[in-house]
Parts: C-alpha cells; sequence; structure tokens
C-alpha cells in the first residue's frame, strides 16, 4: 500500500556537491542547509568525511559539520566510509552517518579502493564506535539497478550485501541506483527481492535520474510500501566515481508527485523551490527540477 507520509532524505549538500567542478564556498553550503532546513526538510545529508585527495570538493566537512546553526527535530547526516572518517565526524559533532558500498565489486574499487567483502571489515568498526555513541548508521549501497563498469547487476548481489549491511547494524538500507539506468518494474522487483530480507520499512530509495526514469521508478516501489525517498533540491549531484553519473531526482519534483497523491512530506514548496534557485545561481545554471522551471 502506498505510505500516507513520505520521509524526505535531502542529499543535495553532499551528493550534489561532491560533484561540482567549481569549488563552492563553505558559507554557501552552510547557508544551503540552513534553507533546506527552513523548507521543512529534517534529514539533511550535510558532507562527507572522506579522503580530500578522492573528493576534494567536500574537504571542508568539519567546518560544515561544526558551523551548522542545527535545529530541533533536524537531523544531519554524513558519509563516513571508514573509522578515521567516523571519528573525525564525531568530533565535528554529528549524530547520524552512513557507510556506502556497492552492489558491483567494480564500482566497490574505484569508488572506495576496495572490494565489497573488505568494505564490510572496513564498517564494521564503525558501526561498534557507532553503537558506543548512540549513532543510527545508514547504509548505502551504489550500483543496484546497473553499473558503469559492470554493465548489469544480478539482483541477488544487491540482497546479499542489504542482509549483510543489516546484519552489522545498519538501521537502513539505501538502494542506490547509481547512474540512473534502471526502469520501473526492474526497480519494483529489485526491491520486492530486497525486502524479502529487510522490512520494507527500512528501505529508502536514492534513484539518480540520468535517463528521467527515477519518478517513475520511485512511484513504482512506493506500491511496495517503501516510505524513505532520497532526493536532492534543483536536482544537484552524480558521483565521481561513476562517470555520466547526473544529478538524483530532484527534491522538488518528488515533493511535488507526492503532494499531488496526498502524502505527506512537512515541505513546504514554494521555500524549496526559492532554495534550489539560491544554489542554482551559485553554480551559475538554472535548476535541474522540472516543478522549478514550471513555476
Ligand atoms: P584509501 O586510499 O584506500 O585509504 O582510500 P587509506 O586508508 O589507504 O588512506 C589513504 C589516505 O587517505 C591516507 O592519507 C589516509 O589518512 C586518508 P595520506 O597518508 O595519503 O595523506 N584517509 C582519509 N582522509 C580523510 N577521511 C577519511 C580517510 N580515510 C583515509 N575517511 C577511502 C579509502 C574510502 C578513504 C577513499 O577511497 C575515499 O575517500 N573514497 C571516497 C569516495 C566517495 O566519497 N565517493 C562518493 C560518495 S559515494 C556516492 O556518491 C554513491 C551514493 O550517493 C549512492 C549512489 O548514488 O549509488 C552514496
Ligand atoms: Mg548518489
Amino acid at each position: 500500500m502506498i505510505p500516507k507520509k513520505i520521509q524526505i532524505v535531502e542529499v543535495g549538500p553532499r551528493d550534489g556537491l561532491q560533484n561540482e567542478k567549481q569549488s563552492v564556498p563553505t558559507e554557501t553550503k552552510i547557508a544551503l542547509i540552513e534553507k533546506l532546513a527552513d523548507a521543512g526538510l529534517t534529514k539533511i545529508e550535510a558532507t562527507s568525511f572522506v579522503s580530500p585527495k578522492w573528493v576534494p570538493q567536500l574537504k571542508d566537512a568539519y567546518e560544515v559539520v561544526s558551523s551548522i546553526k542545527r535545529r530541533t527535530g533536524v537531523t544531519y547526516p554524513v558519509l563516513t566510509p571508514n573509522l578515521k572518517g567516523f571519528e573525525w565526524a564525531l568530533e565535528a559533532g554529528v549524530e547520524e552517518v552512513a557507510v556506502f558500498g556497492a552492489a558491483s565489486e567494480a564500482f566497490s574499487r574505484k569508488n572506495i579502493n576496495c572490494s565489497i567483502a573488505d568494505s564490510i571489515e572496513r564498517f564494521r568498526p564503525v558501526l561498534k564506535e557507532a553503537q558506543k555513541n548512540a549513532i543510527p548508521v545508514r547504509g548505502y549501497i551504489s550500483c543496484v539497478l546497473g553499473c558503469p563498469y559492470q554493465g548489469d547487476v544480478p539482483v541477488q548481489d544487491v540482497v546479499d550485501l542489504a542482509e549483510k549491511m543489516t546484519d552489522i547494524g545498519c538501521y537502513q538500507i539505501s538502494l542506490g541506483d547509481t547512474i540512473g539506468s534502471g526502469t520501473p518494474l526492474q526497480a519494483k522487483n529489485m526491491v520486492q527481492q530486497v525486502a524479502k530480507k529487510v522490512p520494507v520499512s527500512n528501505i529508502a530509495l536514492h534513484f539518480h535520474d540520468t535517463r528521467g526514469q527515477a519518478l517513475a521508478n520511485i512511484y513504482a516501489c512506493l506500491e511496495l510500501g517503501v516510505s524513505v525517498i532520497d532526493s536532492s533540491v534543483a536536482g544537484l549531484g552524480g558521483c565521481p566515481y561513476a562517470k555520466g553519473a547526473t544529478g538524483n531526482v530532484a527534491t522538488e519534483d518528488v515533493v511535488f508527485m507526492l503532494h499531488g497523491m496526498g502524502i505527506e512530506t512537512g515541505i513546504d514548496l514554494n521555500k524549496l523551490i526559492e532554495t534550489g534557485r539560491f544554489i542554482s545561481d551559485v553554480l551559475g545554471r538554472v535548476p535541474q527540477s522540472r516543478v522549478s522551471c514550471a513555476a
């Protein structure tokens, strides 16, 4: 059954800005995060504690996290690929983190420089330390509907990794169509298979919109009862290690669709559109959101 309420996880400040060629000033990142909170987003992925050699765009992670004016009811999760990243994030004051793996061996190596099996061993100590500090850990899986290096990805590989990440303690599994190559029945089938091992209430959708399929894919999965959707204001985004992967589905477009279906998000669409225009102006482009362009 389609849920009546959906949690949007805004990933623009992280997934969006990690892929920008031009450097975005730290104050602008902080302003973006605060505007998103003003618009009613309650989960805003702020940045990543990754190697600045790998992702120089987010080298100001510590400053961003320690400078945001935090609001009650809003969480600002960050990506932490290993214990080093986790410890750094903890010191900056985070209250939620995410580890990120991939269902494709080739992508795992390109993105985090280790095999899928080794990635689980790297995540384990993060989960252990997080538990000690009462910090929830989300688990991302990339390439759930295709890989830029490997091509097709067997659904069973997605299911196996989702199960492992759940076993080591991830409270939620975010399924990433990293290169936006999936189509609705494929997406629905993949979620159905994962849901045999991970409760549907612990599944999130993270669909990039490279081929314009994201909203259709989301709709297909909503029918299975998924109630958490990742999206990015103004459709910012991509992955520096997935050539051709353009932005996430735009938050404005997801919110418009959900509100039109009578589903609550708690988000003020007009303020969200203004926020998308704010960051797009900084980047010198029009928002990659159809709803924003139509407004
Ligand atoms: P590595 O080179 O294998 O790690 O990188 P290492 O342990 O050998 O360390 C090498 C150097 O990195 C050392 O520094 C470490 O101190 C440093 P050096 O001695 O050379 O000066 N280092 C770190 N620095 C800062 N923070 C850390 C950290 N760890 C080690 N946490 C590593 C392994 C994972 C660090 C690297 O591969 C990396 O940073 N990868 C990041 C990749 C990334 O951020 N990708 C984009 C996010 S994932 C994504 O977008 C997909 C998603 O959106 C879902 C979807 O769409 O599918 C989530
Ligand atoms: Mg992504």
